[in-house]
């Protein structure tokens, strides 16, 4: 292993001009590390050359993803850790920015979510995640933290995703952590499941793993964003939280569906037909798994007791259109996540007819453009 600090330098350099050059694809580069995987549950101090620079003050943004072969169901729920793999496209310009500053004159945590104060249990989370860096960074201090999404919150646009691929990436930085993309994959996995993913851009694969204790469980890009030129549309049609959040539905689900070994079964194929359609740049195939992951996923929630509906009917009625859209001839295929807003895959060339065709559906309030983006960034403070 080399020096971190040596590295460390260089990175500083780096991150003065992330934003400026072409999108980066991944998070980190840290050649000082040596690849080897902080065990989850191990809470222990990292080896003090791997914390260098403590710098106090990070921070980073990432970006929303969405999955086309779903993570729902958790072998481990302390540990966020999946009963199956899930692959995602991370989404372009639905970004959360976090900004951590660990201050030695704060009593307690100052965590504020778009301008608020955080809730009691968002605080609660946030807290716990905070607490995980302190244990293996050696740093005491409390946090002044800030998060800032751009597309609405907890309501099924995998916010958490992008939050906490951004916080952990901030934090660390400012604990002066030197993890690998492997590594703060993994942590970020520990505050949202699916921020594992955001962590890289493109088209990313996280790996369920089948250690205990989380080591083989995190995400690894499958294709950088430039690979393929697909349009994606959102189709926003609520902006309000969800009533029951992932974590509650997916416990629920695997808990108390009769089908949930059934949605186990059939998720291998569409995970295998998803990577080979990415492989190959086959939007037909790929949307075909994507849309029937996402209706297997929403089936199996439905028969959870008591049953999980996230759609309202201008879900149903994007579904509808989207669905007469291909009989049209146009290439285009939905996913829904944890919510009601809905995303179509289709080629770039026809991503403005796409969204002009959704534009006019009942109950759509707004339509976002996005493409495959980028991993998260740091963002130079101070
Ligand atoms: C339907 O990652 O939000 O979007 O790990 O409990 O925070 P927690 O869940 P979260 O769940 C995402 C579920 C999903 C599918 C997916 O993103 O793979």
């Amino acid at each position: 292993m080399t020096s971190c600090r040596a590295q460390d330098i260089r990175l500083t350099e780096r991150f003065r001009t992330a934003g400026q050059g072409p999108e980066s694809t991944s998070a980190f580069d840290l050649s000082c590390c040596d690849g080897r995987i902080i065990a989850d549950n191990d809470e222990r101090r990292l080896a003090p050359d791997r914390v260098v620079n403590v710098m106090g003050s990070g921070a980073a943004r990432a970006q929303a993803n969405v999955a086309l072969a779903k993570y729902w169901g958790k072998r481990n729920e302390a540990l966020n850790l999946p009963y199956t793999g899930s692959i995602s496209i991370t989404l372009a310009g639905l970004e959360t920015f976090a900004q951590v500053d660990f201050d030695a004159s704060l009593q307690s945590d100052s965590l504020e979510l778009n301008g608020v104060a955080a809730k009691q249990d968002e605080a609660r989370k946030l807290s716990s995640f905070l607490d995980l860096i302190r244990r293996q960074s050696g740093v005491s201090r409390r946090a002044r933290v800030e998060l800032r999404s751009n597309f609405p919150v907890a309501a099924g646009l995998a916010s958490s995703a992008s939050t906490f691929a951004a916080f952990a990436a901030a934090a660390t930085r400012a604990a002066g952590m030197c993890l690998t993309d492997q590594e703060l994959s993994a942590l970020a996995r520990r505050g949202s499941g699916s921020a594992a993913r955001s962590v890289f851009g493109g088209f990313v694969e996280w790996l369920a793993g089948e250690a205990d204790d989380g080591t083989d469980s995190y995400a690894t890009q499958l294709a950088p964003p430039e690979h393929w030129d697909l349009g994606i549309v959102v189709a926003v049609t609520a902006a309000e939280p969800k009533a029951v959040g992932s974590r509650e539905g997916m416990a629920r689900t695997a808990k108390e569906s009769p089908f949930f070994p059934v949605w186990l079964q059939v998720h291998d194929a569409d995970l295998e037909a998803v990577r080979a359609a990415i492989r190959v740049r086959d939007l037909a195939l790929l949307g075909q798994a994507a849309e029937r992951n996402c209706l297997a996923m929403h089936a199996v929630a439905l028969t959870a007791r008591p049953p999980l509906l996230y759609w309202n009917p201008g879900t149903i009625a994007v579904m509808q259109r989207v669905w007469s859209l291909r009989e049209q001839g146009v290439e285009a295929y939905f996913s829904i996540d944890a919510g009601p807003q809905v995303k179509i895959l289709c080629p770039m060339e026809q991503r403005d007819a796409v969204a002009d065709g959704i534009r006019g559906v009942a109950g759509v309030q707004r339509v976002l453009l996005s493409q495959p983006g980028s991993g998260v960034q740091h963002v130079e403070v101070g």
